[in-house]
């Protein structure tokens, strides 16, 4: 990093930068804003659930899920009287499907402690499950018109480029200013509803991560960042890890016109959701070993082996910390085998009730391509 960008803890944020960034961006926001469906006169709860989905998620994808789960569960208490399963089935494609989970957990608690009605004081919303206190200073000014600071990834880019914060925004000292500075810099309760949603735009839309666009930038002309030509370099990023790749398999396996799937544990990756039974290989594999490995693992869960078992498609997928490659093996199985939970036998075109994660989706989309093969069904 170039010398002259700033430490953050001599910095204090007085009347007079509020209004430089302030004034701005408002009128900015006001001509340029985004026109988005969670920007009407919504419920509090709806602005919850956009609140919830945008955790880590672009707008665009967002739209489609927002506007589906809220014609499906209108109010808190519809989300609290749904399975479980109907609400990882409208999450599906969103990823982080944590969000999905708490969000239903925390409608109960809704429903249980607050008579239905999402509370509107920061411990009460803090104290639901993945409400954070982003997440709650948002619902608290947008939704209540009070007056809480946000520092999401878009407002925390904004910050560190417009003060030119050179220290690791992680760094507890400087998440503590930051998180001043945002509160400092909020206007008066009347436009702070208004001033989060256009700093989150300008950081969506403008001061974006790779190529911020600095000629279309409301308050370009006291950004310190880019007063240093240091726009790209702020703020400053985590050294990224090597991200590991591992190898799975996974079987379709076919009994008459039904199929075998497996729900996953309640707990960690992909909680909840479905998918067709498999498991890791071995680190240093060699192709030739799958086949004899999927046998065993059929042979140990069902009591029965797979037969004319064959490759029926190979998914890659990322995750946040490891890199998958799935082979996925058709083969049939004569006759019934009673199975239990986590494993269920399935219709084929009973698939689409059941939440599957992205990569599973698309051996269910293989499927349905597939119309009537006859050598799987
Ligand atoms: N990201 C998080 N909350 C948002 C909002 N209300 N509008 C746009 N982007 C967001």
């Amino acid at each position: 990093m170039k010398a002259k960008a700033s430490r953050v803890r001599e910095r204090v944020i007085d009347a007079k930068t509020r209004t430089r960034f302030t004034r701005p961006l408002l009128q900015w926001y006001d001509a340029s804003g985004r026109d988005l469906p969670w920007r009407a006169e919504v419920t509090p709860y709806a602005i919850w659930v956009s609140e919830i989905m945008l955790q880590q998620t672009q707008v665009a994808t967002v739209r489609p899920y927002y506007d589906r789960f809220l014609k499906v569960f209108p109010t808190i208490a519809d989300l609290a009287a749904a399975d479980l399963e109907k609400v990882l089935k409208l999450w599906q494609g969103l990823g982080y499907y944590a969000r999905a989970r708490h969000l239903h957990r925390a409608a109960l608690e809704v429903v249980a402690r607050f008579s239905g009605n999402l509370p509107d004081t920061f411990e009460a919303l803090m104290s639901l499950p993945g409400i954070g206190r982003s997440t709650a200073g948002a619902i608290l000014t947008i939704a209540f018109k009070k007056r809480y600071p946000i520092l999401d990834g878009n407002v925390r880019r904004v910050l560190c480029r417009f003060f030119a914060v050179s220290q690791d925004p992680r760094e507890k000292s400087v998440d503590a200013w930051l998180w001043l500075c945002s509160e400092k810099l909020m206007p008066t309760k009347r436009l702070s509803g208004i001033y989060l949603q256009a700093i989150m735009d300008l950081g969506a839309t403008v001061c974006s991560p790779k190529h911020p666009d600095c000629l279309s930038c409301p308050v370009e002309k006291h950004c310190e960042a880019r007063a240093l030509g240091l726009q790209g370099e702020l703020p400053m990023r985590e050294k990224r890890k090597k991200v590991p790749h591992y190898d799975y398999f996974a079987g379709l396996l076919v009994c008459g016109d039904s199929v075998l799937i497996h729900r996953r544990p309640l707990k960690g990756l992909l909680a909840g959701l479905w998918e067709f039974p498999g498991m890791r290989l071995e680190d240093a594999l060699v192709k030739e070993s799958i086949m004899p490995q999927f046998e065993a693992f059929f042979k140990n869960e069902i009591n029965q082996s797979p037969k004319d078992a064959q490759l029926f498609m190979t998914i890659r997928h990322v995750f946040t910390h490891f890199k998958m490659t799935l082979y996925v093996f058709s083969a049939r199985i004569a006759g019934d085998v009673p199975v239990h939970l986590p494993l269920k036998w399935v219709r084929r075109d009973r698939l689409s009730n059941y939440a599957f994660s992205t990569a599973h989706q698309k051996i269910v989309s293989g499927l349905s391509g597939l119309d009537d093969c006859p050598r799987l069904f």
